[in-house]
């Protein structure tokens, strides 16, 4: 029995279709003739779309609908007919992404055992959901040995390269290119702020802590951001407009990228923070909105060093922090070289994170079965 004559309604180059559940889709005719998922319009071994969408005039309209349960079947004016499951389409409008729970200067990361993280895929997963969460967590009592960040890649990986080193050192070195190889404090920042797309996962990994100090400290930034788009949404919307150039060179290596220190998705919803105020260069004063953005960066800076952000604790030899850069900020308190500290830093991109939580529970879900 069809239900076509209540159910469906065409609106123009809408179509209202009411589902049994009683929940209503409005679709537009393009978007339903686009992922038509018939042989003919997919390849059938990939899944992947085949039809070209400008192989149908703009203003197509199908001939005849009709709805039985909630099966819905169209037929276009060529004769293709497509079959859409109202189920399918219902969970196209669940949203599972862009969930993240802030914090303040009263968190302490999860920790969880290196060898564990690496050996047992429910811990893996458990791991990387609070990873996903918090945008940081710490992978404990880890070999001390050089290198050791490459086993990460497994879990984390591929391993992404950028100038300067694969794997970064992180030392005191009268020679070195950045603040971070001296003993005085690093204000919380992300790393290369200087290529246009910056790492998004950064992995540091303590060999030895054997200095007076030096106390590492993190900042949820999009927490500290959520709290400036509150209080001054103009402050903001300045963070999100003005392109702002940032450096990092030696004699062998040259960075530079221009952008703004926010970047949000068509739903307004947080993507990234860049901050690096070792890194940023010069502004031309004559750009329009100067003023502007100084007021706003002025708020953003009080609120990134201040205290009731700053989440604070040591890394001992064996610890391995790692953090979501592109939301969380790290940095370190100043310290006395009284014995040796030895960091090293390897990145990775989120994107792959999420896609190895996905295979792990596919697997999960196969064992189980
Ligand atoms: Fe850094
Ligand atoms: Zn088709």
């Amino acid at each position: 029995m069809t239900r076509a004559d209540e159910a469906v309604i065409r609106r123009g180059d809408v179509l209202e279709v009411r589902w049994s559940s009683g929940q209503v889709s409005r679709l537009h005719y393009l978007w339903l003739r686009d992922n038509c998922d018939c042989a003919e319009c997919r390849v059938v071994q990939t899944s992947e779309k085949r039809f070209m969408i400008s192989d149908v005039p703009a203003d197509i309209a199908p001939l005849a609908v009709s709805l039985d349960g909630d099966r819905l079947v169209l037929v276009w004016p060529d004769g293709h007919e497509t079959v859409y499951d109202g189920q399918h389409i219902a969970a196209l409008h669940a949203t599972d992404a862009g969930e993240w729970t802030p914090w303040d200067s009263g968190f302490s990361p999860s920790r969880y055992p290196f060898d564990a993280f690496l050996d047992d895929d429910s811990l893996a997963s458990a791991a990387i959901t609070e990873f996903l969460d918090k945008g940081a967590i710490i992978l404990q009592q880890a070999p001390t040995r050089p290198g050791t960040l490459e086993s990460l890649s497994p879990r984390l990986g591929p391993i992404r390269e950028v100038l300067f080193a694969r794997i970064h050192d992180v030392q005191v070195d009268p020679g070195g290119y950045n603040i971070a190889h001296t003993a005085i404090a690093l204000p919380p920042h992300n790393d290369f702020a200087s290529y246009s797309w910056p790492p998004s996962v950064q992995a540091l990994h303590m060999l030895v802590n054997e200095a007076d100090g030096g106390e590492s400290v993190i900042v949820d930034g999009w927490n500290v951001l959520s709290t400036l788009r509150q209080q001054h949404p103009d402050y903001f919307q300045a963070l999100c407009e003005m392109p702002v150039p940032f450096r990092e060179f030696d004699d062998d290596n040259e960075t530079y990228a221009v952008a703004p220190l926010v970047r949000c998705d068509a739903d307004g919803n947080l993507v990234s923070l860049r901050f690096s105020n070792q890194l940023m260069q010069t502004l031309d004063p004559g750009v329009p909105g100067v003023g502007e953005f100084y007021r706003a960066y002025h708020a953003l800076c009080g609120l990134l060093t201040a205290d009731n952000a700053r989440a604070r604790f040591r890394l001992d030899g064996g610890d391995i922090l790692v953090v979501a850069a592109h939301r969380v900020l790290h940095g370190r308190e100043a310290f006395e070289p009284t014995g040796p500290r030895h960091l090293q830093d390897a990145y990775f991109e989120l994107d792959n994170v999420r896609n190895h939580l996905v295979v792990l529970k596919r697997r999960g879900a196969q064992v189980h079965e």
